[in-house]
């Protein structure tokens, strides 16, 4: 994706892929280098992906940067993540705006420390005509928090199908599930991301180290995705069938 390109709209089929952003800690342990250059690493990831993920068919990204579980960890280290943000929030938008990027943060804002919840506003207003990506970053994410709050607001509204509580889950109506999910480091487990929408997502688990993902990284776990036979529940390769009544 270069900046001076004519713009490229984001066509249906573009797929929708999520990204658990794991081993930046273990990256730099094991360089000597402190966690937060580990995070800074990582930022710098996120560049490269972000830049790389249109032209390999996907049109919607989603990055779990902060589980509403990770406020367990080191005040120090939440500090420092909080600060990236912060950073990347101030200084990524222009970036974001000429590539035809559209952002926006799924997750609580309220716990957020002062400043951070304004400036998500500004750069989701700053971003929103972006046509060719659409970057969604998870900061203070639950999924099954965006889940209990959805049923919370569906009660007592009368009978709801899937596609309309998804719309109350995800807040963006026809948002497309999600259809890969990597996770990098090693680790097989999904953390609580993305529990609604990825019921049928297909699971990429690589050795790498978030620090060190690259675009052929992305190209091998989509040419994977490309690989496989999506049946969802069915016998042959197909979209999620409407249920019969009987
Ligand atoms: C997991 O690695 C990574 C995180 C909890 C944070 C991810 C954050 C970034 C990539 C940078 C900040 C994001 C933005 C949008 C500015 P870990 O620390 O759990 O690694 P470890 O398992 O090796 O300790």
């Amino acid at each position: 994706m270069q900046s001076n390109v004519a713009l490229k709209p984001i066509a249906a089929a573009r797929l929708h892929v999520g990204i658990i952003m794991d081993g930046n800690g273990r990256w730099a342990t094991r360089r000597g280098l402190s966690r937060l250059r580990g995070h800074e690493a990582g930022v710098e990831a996120i560049r490269r992906i972000v830049e790389a993920a249109p032209d390999q068919g996907v049109g919607t990204l989603t990055l779990y940067a902060f589980s509403s579980d990770n406020w367990r960890r080191p005040k120090a280290e939440v500090t420092a993540l909080m600060g990236l943000l912060r950073f990347y929030l101030a200084n990524e938008i222009a970036a974001l705006v000429r590539n035809g990027v559209r952002l926006t943060v799924i997750g609580r804002r309220d716990r957020l420390p002062d400043g951070i919840a304004a400036a998500i506003t500004r750069a989701e207003a700053e971003t929103a005509d972006g046509a060719t990506l659409h970057l969604r970053i998870a900061i203070d994410y639950s999924a099954r928090d965006a889940i209990l709050n959805a049923a919370a607001r569906a009660a007592g509204a009368g009978p709801l199908d899937r596609e309309a509580f998804a719309d109350l889950i995800t807040g963006e109506p026809g948002l497309r599930d999600v259809d890969l999910i990597i996770r990098t480091s090693g680790e097989k487990r999904l953390s609580d991301f993305l529990l609604w929408e990825g019921a049928y997502a297909e699971l990429h688990f690589t050795e790498r180290m978030w620090p060190e993902f690259e675009a052929d990284d992305l190209a091998d776990a989509l040419a994977s995705f490309h690989r496989r036979e999506r049946r969802f529940g069915g016998l042959t390769a197909s979209a999620p069938a409407e249920v019969p009544t009987f």
